[in-house]
C-alpha cells in the first residue's frame, strides 16, 4: 500500500467509525475528503506530507477539528448553514462544494490544524467516572479530594454538579446546566450523599474553560472537536464550560509523572486518583511513573487516609478481541481491584455489572 492509499484507507475507516457512532454527516465527510484526496484534490495538497503518519496520530479528526474551528470562529461563515452546531443542516452533496471553496481559500490554516492533537474532554464520561466515584463513597463514606491525569479542561472533575437520567429515575441536581439521557443501566450506583472538598486536574495541554477576559478560546478549542452533528455531545460540553465558570477546580500543566507525585494522602478524607482514556497517550516510562506511584500511595493508605483509583480506559482481552471500555475501581487498605462497568468511549450509556 503506498502513503496515499493508506492515508485514503484512514479517512474511510475513520468516517465508517464516526458513522457507527452517530455522526452520519463525518461518515460522509471523511467519505468525501477520501474521494478528493484519492483524485489530487485539495485535501491531498492540505494532507501533504502528513500520507505517511501513523494511526494514533488521528490524521482525519485534526483536519475536520480544524475545519469545524473555521467554522465556529465565523471565518468560514458560509458554512455555517451546513453545520448542525451552528444552527445549519448537513447536506453532503449541496455542502461539499462550498467545503471545496473553504479548504481552497484557508488551506494555511488547515495545514497548521494537522499540527494540533485533537483536544477533547468528552462530558459523557462524567456518567461513568461519577458512578464509579458513588461505589467508592458508598464504601468509604469521607470527604473525597478528586486528582485527574489528563484532565484536559477539568470538566470531569465537575461530574458531582451533572444530572444524569436512567430508566426510572435520575441523581445529581436537576437544575444543572448539563443533563445526561440515559446515563445508566444494569445494576445502578448507590446514591448516598457525596461530598468533593478538592478538585486537582493534572494535563501536558491544560484548557481554560472558564472564560476570564471574555477568551472563548479554550471553550472553540474544545467545541471543534465534537462531531457537529452530535447535539447531546454539544449540549452537554457548553452546559459544563458554564458549570466550569462556577465550580473551582485547579488545573496544572504537568505530564502524568509530576502530576502523580503531586497527589498525596489526607486524614480524614478519601484520595482519589481517576483518569479516562488517557492512558494510550502516556510513554511507557511515565505509565511506570503511575504504576509506581499508585503502589506508594496504597502502601501507605489506612482506614483515617484511604486511596482509591478509579480508571476508564481501553482493554483487549488476547489477540484478535476487540477492544472493550472498562471501568475499574481499587480502593485502599482493604478493596480489591474491580472491573465496575463498560461503555462506549464517548461514555454512555454505561452497563454496570
Ligand atoms: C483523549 S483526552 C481525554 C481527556 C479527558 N480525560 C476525558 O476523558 O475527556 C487525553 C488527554 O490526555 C492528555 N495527555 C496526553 N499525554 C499526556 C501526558 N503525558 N501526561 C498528561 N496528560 C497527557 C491530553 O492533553 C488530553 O487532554
Amino acid at each position: 500500500m503506498t502513503d496515499t492509499e493508506r492515508l485514503v484507507h484512514s479517512l474511510r475507516s475513520q468516517g465508517r467509525f464516526c458513522a457507527a457512532s452517530g455522526s452520519l454527516m463525518y461518515g460522509e465527510l471523511c467519505e468525501l475528503v477520501a474521494r478528493d484526496v484519492d483524485a489530487g484534490g485539495i485535501f491531498a495538497t492540505i494532507l501533504r506530507d502528513h500520507e505517511g503518519d501513523p494511526a494514533r496520530q488521528a490524521v482525519p479528526l485534526r483536519l475536520l477539528g480544524g475545519l469545524h474551528r473555521l467554522v465556529l470562529d465565523g471565518r468560514a461563515s458560509a458554512l455555517r448553514c451546513w453545520y448542525p452546531s451552528t444552527g445549519g443542516t448537513w447536506q453532503a452533496n449541496t455542502a461539499w462544494p462550498q467545503i471545496v471553496r473553504t479548504a481552497s481559500d484557508h488551506t494555511e490554516s488547515l495545514r497548521a490544524a494537522l499540527d494540533q492533537p485533537p483536544q477533547t474532554n468528552e462530558v459523557g464520561r462524567s456518567a461513568v467516572l461519577i458512578g464509579g466515584l458513588l461505589r467508592i463513597n458508598r464504601d468509604l463514606r469521607m470527604p473525597i479530594r478528586l486528582f485527574e491525569i489528563g484532565s484536559s479542561a477539568g470538566l470531569n472533575l465537575r461530574a458531582d454538579r451533572y444530572h444524569y437520567r436512567y430508566s426510572g429515575g435520575s441523581w445529581g441536581p436537576a437544575d444543572s446546566p448539563v443533563t445526561i439521557d440515559d446515563a445508566w443501566r444494569g445494576q445502578l450506583p448507590p446514591q448516598d450523599p457525596m461530598w468533593i472538598i478538592e478538585r486537582r486536574g493534572y494535563d501536558i495541554a491544560p484548557i481554560d474553560v472558564t472564560g476570564k477576559d471574555g477568551d472563548s478560546a479554550g471553550e472553540l478549542t474544545l467545541l471543534s472537536y465534537v462531531w457537529p452533528d452530535q447535539s447531546a455531545r454539544l449540549d452537554r460540553l457548553r452546559g459544563a464550560v458554564r458549570v466550569a465558570r462556577d465550580v473551582p477546580a485547579q488545573l496544572q500543566r504537568h505530564a502524568a509523572p509530576a502530576a502523580v507525585a503531586a497527589v498525596t494522602l489526607a486524614e480524614g478524607s478519601v484520595t482519589v486518583l481517576w483518569h479516562s482514556i488517557t492512558w494510550q497517550y502516556l510513554a511507557a516510562s511515565e505509565q511506570a511513573a503511575v504504576r509506581g506511584r499508585v503502589d506508594a500511595l496504597a502502601a501507605c493508605a489506612d482506614a483515617r487516609s484511604p486511596f482509591a483509583y478509579l480508571t476508564f480506559e481501553p482493554a483487549r482481552e488476547g489477540p484478535g478481541n476487540s477492544l472493550r471500555f472498562l471501568v475499574r475501581a481499587r480502593t485502599w487498605p482493604a478493596g480489591q481491584d474491580q472491573v465496575l462497568g463498560e461503555c462506549h468511549p464517548h461514555g454512555v450509556p454505561v452497563d454496570w455489572l
